[in-house]
């Protein structure tokens, strides 16, 4: 089989054609791999058929995998593995967390000190009609922005808090353990960032938790948000991906936002999922700090 790959946007996502990812990839296979998602943030498969150890061990080749806050997500299975789903078990308790809701634009894991910015979803169930999820380019995101703009935001840190995420979500997914709370305090990260293979900045948003910059009031700090979330979410810097069963679909958090579109209660979508430590060589990976009790006051 040859692999091929193709562009869906521009150079933002492409798919890949020739690869069984259940097959182990020979060393140089894995090489075009890497440097192809360093370069694109968003890489589809389609049509894979993986039990869960395949899907972590075809995340591994890019990076550790993180076992992430949500230990309530997690397969019992393989605990790298989360579950993204709506589905019950026969206690009517959720086996996976992110329900059938709509999901803001976002990044992972932007409210960790050092994020685990690689990620992969493998659609198993899927709806209908909705559950649609769309990725945002950054870094043409960046491009686009006018100097006076990318003036105001240069060397800027923004606030991303976990506590905003949550009051996005809805039921059970809201509540989290004492330990999760630990892990996740307020912190900093950069909001521009430069792609160490290309050289090309990019900035580091997720709507869904920053409450603000360092540095600027609440208002002026919302406002800019505001304004640089407008700007970075116009339709032309987007990739909508119609999920068929099979499908694999990886990115990179380090350049990227993406978003669900809700579905039907009803319907059953069962999604599962992998989070990956991508190097900060290859990758734009953000260094985050702890915000102090005066930058979230
Ligand atoms: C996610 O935001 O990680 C999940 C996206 C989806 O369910 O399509």
């Amino acid at each position: 089989m040859t692999l091929e790959s193709r562009p869906l946007v521009d150079s933002f996502a492409r798919e890949i054609v020739g690869l069984r990812l259940w097959e182990r990839s020979d060393g140089r296979t894995v090489d075009y791999l890497r440097d192809l998602w360093a370069r694109h943030p968003v890489l589809v498969f389609r049509r894979q058929a993986l039990s869960e150890h395949e899907l972590a061990g075809f995340g591994a080749l890019f990076g550790p995998l993180e076992r992430v806050v949500r230990t309530d997500w997690a397969s019992p299975m393989v605990p790298e593995v989360g579950l993204i789903s709506n589905l019950k078990d026969g206690q009517a308790r959720p086996i996976g967390g992110l329900g059938d809701g709509e999901i803001q634009w976002h990044s992972d894991q932007s409210y960790m000190l050092n994020p685990a910015t690689g990620a992969m979803l493998y659609a198993l169930e899927l709806p209908p009609e909705g559950g649609t999820t769309s990725w945002v380019d950054l870094s043409a995101a960046y491009a686009g922005l006018g100097d006076p703009l990318k003036r105001v935001v240069e060397g800027r840190r923004a606030v991303f808090s976990y506590v905003k995420r949550l009051a996005g979500y809805q039921g059970v997914d809201r509540v989290m353990s004492e330990e999760a709370k630990r892990k996740t305090p307020p912190v900093l990260h950069p909001l521009i960032h430069t792609h160490p293979m290309t050289g090309r900045k990019a900035r580091y948003l997720d709507s869904t938790t920053t409450i603000g910059i360092d540095g600027m009031d609440d208002v002026s700090g919302s406002a800019l948000l505001d304004e640089i979330y407008a700007f970075a979410t116009q339709p032309e810097f987007v990739y909508r991906h119609h999920w068929r069963v099979g499908d694999v679909v990886m990115w990179d958090n380090g350049f990227s936002m993406h978003r669900r579109e809700p579905f039907d209660p009803a319907a059953r979508r069962l999604m599962k999922r992998t989070t990956i430590f991508l190097s900060r060589e290859r990758h734009i990976v953000p260094e985050g700090s702890l915000a102090t009790e005066e930058t979230v006051s």
